[in-house]
């Protein structure tokens, strides 16, 4: 029996920034967040939207498309969390009108969470595999105005139904995997924004792919040439590049770009979606190369402080019919510009807090987050 990815979908902000823009009215070269960071636009959300809208309209075609039959858990991951207890899933459950029969808990480890979760729902397929899970990644990617990590913000989510006989792809069962405790990025709990050390992120990431290659090695998985694909976590998109680079030379086989370059085009969109990035560049390259039937995927997801785990997937025949590729393009295009002046701003007051609160309206998406009333956050549809 294989289990994997059965489907999978991308959602994300409301608002977008052009880099070029920011660079230019920081004076900064564009050149170098396009090319040597590989970065487009990074989107934005507006006041009423968090993780938990983003993530419920992720997973909402989902459930169009499938169902709910046999869905008994909800993993959302997340290093933007909104609330210090309860699990973000649970107001994803309430928004889709998820049956009360339900498992739900949320999963931190940086940008590694959603692959926790995902192999956390292979567990629990394996175990009955009459069961569906519903793993959701979503977060917003803020650091501080002025400094390096500026560009390399984003927001967005990915849901995935994971289950037995998988239409995308098949997760094989070896996975090579590399935990060190070290200060890259983190987020102390009275900071809005993460505190990174740039330098050595680059290192840890590199680190903890070479960790994981070995170990993945060691346990059984395959050679780096007998992987048709590859998708890496992509904080911004030239991160992967580097990391394709230094697996070539940790094995000594020759790794071309073309082998990774389909799983850009979102992300270099959307910037950096911490947890759901890895499965946005699968999104991508699912959507757009149609070469993919019974090749091998080898991923890579990365965790700051720092966590890292390499594994396979084979797509699997029809992969093509379950494709978004239209939904994401529309979605990514209806963002609304912010001027650099409104992004300031919203930045300053997006972390909406205190005991009551009312929203603004302004999302066009399906579900809102409509203020704090009692120091609780309010969550609504739109429609
Ligand atoms: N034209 C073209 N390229 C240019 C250029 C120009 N005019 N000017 C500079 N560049 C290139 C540089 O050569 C460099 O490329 P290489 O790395 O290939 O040499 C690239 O642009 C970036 O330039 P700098 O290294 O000078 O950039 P910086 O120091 O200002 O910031 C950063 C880079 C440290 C990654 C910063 O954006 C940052 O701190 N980001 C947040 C942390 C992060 O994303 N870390 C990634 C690993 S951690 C992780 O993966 C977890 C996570 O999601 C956060």
């Amino acid at each position: 029996m294989s289990i994997g990815i059965h489907d999978l979908a991308v959602s994300t902000a409301h608002h977008v920034v052009d880099l070029a823009e920011l660079a230019e009215a920081t004076g900064v070269d564009p050149a170098k967040y396009q090319i040597g960071l590989g970065q487009d636009r990074m989107s934005f959300p507006a006041p009423d939207e968090d993780i938990v809208t983003m993530g419920a309209a992720a997973a909402l075609p989902l459930l169009e498309r499938h169902g709910t039959d046999g869905i008994r858990t909800v993993l959302f991951a997340t290093e933007s969390g909104v609330d210090q207890s309860k699990s973000a899933g649970l107001f994803v459950h309430e928004l889709l009108g998820l049956p009360r029969t339900m498992r739900v808990a949320e999963f931190k480890q940086a940008c590694y969470g959603a692959t926790a979760a995902l192999q956390s729902a292979l567990g629990i397929v394996a175990r009955n595999p009459r069961e569906r899970v519903l793993v959701i990644a979503s977060d917003v990617a803020r650091y501080e105005l002025d400094t390096p990590g500026e560009p390399t913000q984003g927001a967005g989510a990915v849901a995935m139904l994971v289950s037995a006989d998988p239409a995308l792809l098949a997760i094989e069962p070896v996975s090579g995997v590399a935990a060190r405790d070290v200060d890259d990025f983190w987020r102390p709990n009275d900071s809005t924004t993460a505190v990174v050390d740039g330098r050595l992120s680059l290192t840890a990431y590199l680190g903890a792919l070479t960790t994981a290659w070995d170990d993945f090695a060691a346990g059984g998985g395959v050679g780096a040439g007998q992987i048709d694909r590859f998708c890496f976590h992509q904080p911004f998109t030239k991160m992967a590049r580097k990391a394709l680079k230094g697996l070539a030379q940790h094995t000594g086989v020759e790794l071309g770009d073309e082998l990774q370059e389909a799983t850009f085009a979102y992300n270099r969109e959307l910037g950096n979606t911490y947890t759901a990035s890895l499965y946005a560049g699968l999104a991508a390259l699912l959507d757009q190369d149609d070469t993919l039937a019974g090749t091998r995927i080898g991923l890579f997801s990365y965790g700051s402080g720092a966590v890292g785990e390499f594994f396979t997937g084979i797509v699997q025949p029809g992969y093509q019919e379950q494709r978004r590729c239209e939904a994401v393009t529309a979605e990514l295009a209806g963002r609304v510009p912010l001027s650099l002046s409104e992004y300031r701003e919203l930045h300053a007051t997006e972390h909406a807090s205190g005991t009551d609160l009312e929203t603004p309206r302004v999302t066009q998406g399906p579900f809102r987050f409509a203020g704090i009333r009692r120091q609780a956050r309010q969550y609504e549809a739109t429609q």
